[in-house]
């Protein structure tokens, strides 16, 4: 598998309790490498678009209220199979579902606070990453 990118963002959940060292140490343990990182009070049309994806199910607006009620951690994590990679390191969706370990495990309250977002697939990746940076902030 050859090396690749994906988009994070560590959630108002985790900047609020301070989890975000946590939250870096484990994606770091993991091998990924975090090759780009901003923390961003994110704006209502920037976390509307997004989430477009999912505008008209009916969290869409608590998820962006959420997204926009504290600052985030954005993120390009690099490494081999980053993508599914770090959908292991952050585990299940629902941190009730999520295994042992994983940084939703230890760290997510609920489905929609649950700490961190992660891309799920690689044209995915390459949408979410230039919504919040240049080809020259990232630097892996
Ligand atoms: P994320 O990976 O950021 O992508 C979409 C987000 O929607 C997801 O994480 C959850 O935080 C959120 N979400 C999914 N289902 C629900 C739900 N039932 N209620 C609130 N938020 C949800």
């Amino acid at each position: 598998m050859a090396k690749q990118r994906t988009f994070s963002i560590i959630k108002p959940d985790a900047t609020i309790a301070n989890n975000t060292g946590g939250i870096n140490k484990l994606i770091e343990e993991s091998g990924l490498r975090i090759i780009a990182q901003r923390r961003i009070h994110m704006t209502r049309v920037q976390a509307e678009r997004f989430y477009a994806v999912h505008a008209e199910r009916p969290f869409f607006g608590e998820l962006v209220d959420f997204m926009i009620s504290a600052p985030v951690i954005v993120q390009v994590l690099e490494g081999e199979d980053a993508i599914s990679k770090y959908r292991e390191v952050m585990g299940a969706t629902n941190p009730a579902e999520a295994a042992d370990g994983t940084i939703r495990k230890l760290y997510a309250k609920s489905v929609g606070e649950n700490s961190v977002h992660g891309s799920d697939g690689v044209e995915t990746a390459a949408e979410e990453i230039p919504q919040f940076f240049s080809e020259s902030e990232i630097v892996g």
